[in-house]
């Protein structure tokens, strides 16, 4: 069952991030990561800036979730994590084919430049990869995220985008 995460899922929804992004750990550039990968204030911040967390949920628990944040005329799929136990389970796919549908704008994704599996899992999805130095002005436009990460990323869009731009 997916539905909208409440504040009670806070503490889950911390848990599922920082279990999933070991995934990052050793992968993407040193500088990058850190340890917790996302801190509690952090997450809050991205709550408050308006990113709002569906869930996937099994026999009442939690085991993945993906938030969705409108910003101006497009929509950022942000934070996709599915648990680390679970992970190839077709969890993702139906997160991302579940939101989707709940928005009429181009949306856009952005992730680190060398998590293939992540490019891999949204190109299966029809998700295409932003040229080079296009992805850097869509970074700094829509996301507030440290120079150092804009550099290190990659962004995919819709066919929607594409069509209009
Ligand atoms: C990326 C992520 C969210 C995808 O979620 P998921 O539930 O694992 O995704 P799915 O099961 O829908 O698909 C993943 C892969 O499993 C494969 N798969 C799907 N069903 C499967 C099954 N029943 N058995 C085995 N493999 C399966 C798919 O072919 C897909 O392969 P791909 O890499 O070629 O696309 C998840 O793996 C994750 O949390 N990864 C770590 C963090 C991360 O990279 N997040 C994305 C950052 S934006």
């Amino acid at each position: 069952m997916i539905r909208q995460c409440d504040e009670g899922k806070f503490e889950i929804i911390h848990s599922i991030i920082n279990d999933a992004a070991q995934a990052y750990k050793r992968v993407i550039p040193v500088d990058c990561w850190k340890e917790p990968y996302m801190s509690k204030d952090e997450l809050r911040h991205e709550m408050d800036e308006g990113v709002v967390f569906w869930g996937y949920e099994e026999d009442g628990e939690l085991v993945g979730v993906m938030g969705f944040q409108h910003i101006q005329d497009v929509t950022l799929i942000r934070h996709a994590y599915v648990r680390t136990t679970r992970r190839n389970q077709v969890i993702g796919e139906k997160l991302l084919s579940f939101l989707r549908e709940q928005t009429t704008r181009p949306i856009l994704i952005g992730t680190w430049a060398d998590a293939a599996w992540a490019i891999r899992f949204y190109e299966r999805h029809n998700f295409r990869l932003v040229p080079s130095e296009e992805k850097d002005r869509l970074l700094r436009k829509y996301w507030s995220i440290p120079e150092r990460q804009v550099e290190t990323s990659v962004v995919l869009a819709d066919q929607e985008w594409f069509d209009s731009h």
